[in-house]
């Protein structure tokens, strides 16, 4: 190994650039160049790929998003795309690469890495915390405790009136951040998308809370919940209890930025780490993960396949804590 290339893809997220430098610190460890892949696939594509020295990743550790910027590339998801992505890796030569992301990104390097046979490893950053194969992904540390600092503040609004707020946290197709903030926050209800809601439920829940003098009520829906995101979910109970004062929050992108926490710089540092060692130990077509504080390797295939999976014995615990 002599060069290799890393990038960042799907949706940013905080740690990105702590991870970045780990592989660029690493590299230069072992005499190797990384050269930086820009705007993710795109850059593979584009032939936007730069060598990174070591002082290109000073003073980014404690820095939000990513200095390589990212996309969710359409032209990779074709044929004509990936054979041009080949032949810029080939031009540079690359002997292996880094993919910084979520699902998308390793749905593409799997692809890839099967109709070229380019070394490839995953390094979990997205702050869904959906994949299989690491207790944490890179930002979900962060996110949450931006999701709390923000809930916290709706709390106190919300209970200097009789009101029920209904805040949308990111999460299409997983509750991780929903679940967890929600608990953070003493939520009265949580809806995600791994559990079906249904909105009589709900309103009894709510209604039941109100007789035990709960003025105000805190309700944290994932954007991808069966009964819709906040503003759908918050139509449905006025059709339904017109009396109840609703307001509704989308928290959005905010979730996705600022510093990221102590955790992520950590885990984001070593798993950079861990996926430069596993090139060198000629590993690929894998995520790095870190589970019980221990790095291991999963095939991108059952990262992807077999999603992380919601403890069932919080959604317990938010339940009994809510009354
Ligand atoms: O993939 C992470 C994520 O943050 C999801 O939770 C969210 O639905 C999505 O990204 C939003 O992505 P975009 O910025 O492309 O709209």
């Amino acid at each position: 190994m002599k060069k290799i290339g890393v990038f960042t893809s799907g949706g940013d997220s905080p740690g990105m650039n702590a991870a970045i430098r780990a592989v660029v610190r690493t590299c230069a460890f072992h005499n190797i160049e990384t050269y930086g892949i820009y705007e993710g696939y795109n850059g593979l594509i584009s032939n936007e790929i730069k060598l990174l020295k070591s002082t290109d990743v000073s003073n980014i550790i404690q820095r939000g998003g990513t200095i390589l910027r990212s996309s969710r590339s359409k032209g990779f998801r074709t044929a004509e795309g990936r054979k041009k992505a080949f032949e810029n890796i080939q031009k540079i030569g690359l002997d292996g690469i880094i993919a910084i992301g979520g699902d998308g990104t390793f749905t593409g390097a799997n692809i890839f890495n099967k109709e070229y046979n380019i070394p490839f490893i995953g390094i979990p950053g997205t702050i869904d915390n959906d994949l299989f194969g690491t207790d944490n992904t890179i930002g979900y540390d962060t996110a949450l405790n931006t999701i709390v600092e923000a809930v916290d503040k709706i709390r106190d609004t919300a209970s200097s009136h009789n009101r029920i707020f209904l805040v949308e946290v990111m999460g299409r197709d997983a509750g991780f951040l929903a679940l967890r903030s929600g608990i953070s926050v003493g939520a009265e209800a949580i809806l995600i998308p791994e559990t079906h809601t249904y909105i009589n439920e709900l309103i009894n829940k709510l209604t039941s809370e109100n007789k035990h003098h709960k003025k105000s009520m805190i309700v944290i829906v994932a954007e991808g919940d069966n009964a819709g995101g906040a503003n759908e979910v918050a139509e449905k109970i006025k059709q339904l209890c017109p009396n109840f004062d609703t307001r509704v929050t989308i928290l959005g992108h905010i979730q996705r930025g600022g510093n990221p926490s102590a955790a992520d710089r950590v885990l984001a540092s070593h798993l950079g780490n861990a996926a430069v060692e596993a090139l060198l130990d000629n590993k690929t077509n894998l995520m790095v993960g870190n589970i019980n504080k221990k790095i291991v390797f999963t095939s991108f295939e059952n990262a992807i396949k077999h999603h992380n999976k919601i403890n069932g014995d919080l959604v317990h615990l938010a339940d009994i804590l809510a009354h």
